[in-house]
């Protein structure tokens, strides 16, 4: 049965914003996309939001609803009473545009800094041998959507404009993980993790892993194995240099 829900949004540009309410009509089995783009349709036609899939795939989508990170197309109507009032407000890690969409190019430049996957230059394609745990490891990673929730809930930059230099987020330190386990990346990625993408700055709340609507175990399969690949690195080179060459 469909009914009439309050919703609370966050409308404004340019740095300037207020939270606006609104009474809008709810159906079964909807989402709270779905509501938005009711209330784009018949009371604010200039709400801008951002969405692609509305299936949970293409991660444009990413809000927060009563202050936690979620996909809109992904939220049921049906987690909240009906007599609960929802607010959905813009990641507040990233500069808005407008209304719900954020500038989000802040990912896509740490997206750039990391040197893509280097492979032996005697290892021509079709030549590749990888045990199965190494290719199972590197698929759950790969099933990141890039919906940058994760990097959104980061307390190291979420409040922390003077951070983002330093740190490239867990989304970011995930990839660096997956390339230095990879058996045939070449590069040492360590140092780099350390030293340039903000390993460091990472004490493991696992607010990241939290928020992944992928499930994918950011902080214990990737953040914390590469902790450890730092500290062996640090204390004997040949850790790194037998993990690589015996794993082939
Ligand atoms: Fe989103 Fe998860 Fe990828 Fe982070 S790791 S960007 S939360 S899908
Ligand atoms: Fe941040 Fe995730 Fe580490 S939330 S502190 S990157 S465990
Ligand atoms: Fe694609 Fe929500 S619209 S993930």
């Amino acid at each position: 049965m469909g009914y009439k829900a309050k919703f609370r949004v966050w409308r404004g540009e340019g740095g300037e914003g207020q939270l606006e309410d609104f009474t809008v009509e709810v159906n079964e089995g909807e989402v709270v996309l779905d509501v938005i783009h009711r209330l784009q349709a018949t009371q604010a036609p200039d709400l801008a939001v951002r969405w692609n899939c509305k299936a949970g795939k293409c991660g444009s989508c990413s809000m927060e609803i009563n202050g936690r990170p979620r996909l809109g197309c992904m939220t049921r109507m049906s987690t909240f009473e009906e007599t609960e009032t929802i607010t959905v407000t813009p990641m507040r890690t990233f500069p808005v545009i407008k209304d719900l969409v954020c500038d989000v190019s802040f990912n896509y430049q740490k997206a750039r800094e990391i040197p893509s996957f280097t492979p032996p230059k005697d290892v021509k394609p079709g030549e590749y041998r990888m045990q199965q745990i190494d290719v199972e490891r590197s698929q759950e990673f790969r099933k990141c959507i890039e919906c940058f929730m994760c990097n959104n809930v980061c307390h190291v930059i979420r409040d922390h404009d003077e951070n983002k230099p330093a740190f490239a987020g867990p989304r970011f330190l995930m990839r660096i993980a997956e390339l230095d386990m990879h058996p045939y990346d070449e590069l040492d990625r360590k140092e780099s993790a350390q030293e340039e993408h903000g390993l460091g700055y990472c004490n493991i709340t696992k607010c990241c892993t939290e928020v992944c609507p992928e499930h994918i175990k950011i902080t214990d399969n990737a953040l914390i194995p590469m902790k450890e690949r730092v500290v062996d690195r640090k204390y004997d080179p040949l850790v790194w240099l037998g993990s690589k060459i015996f794993k082939r």
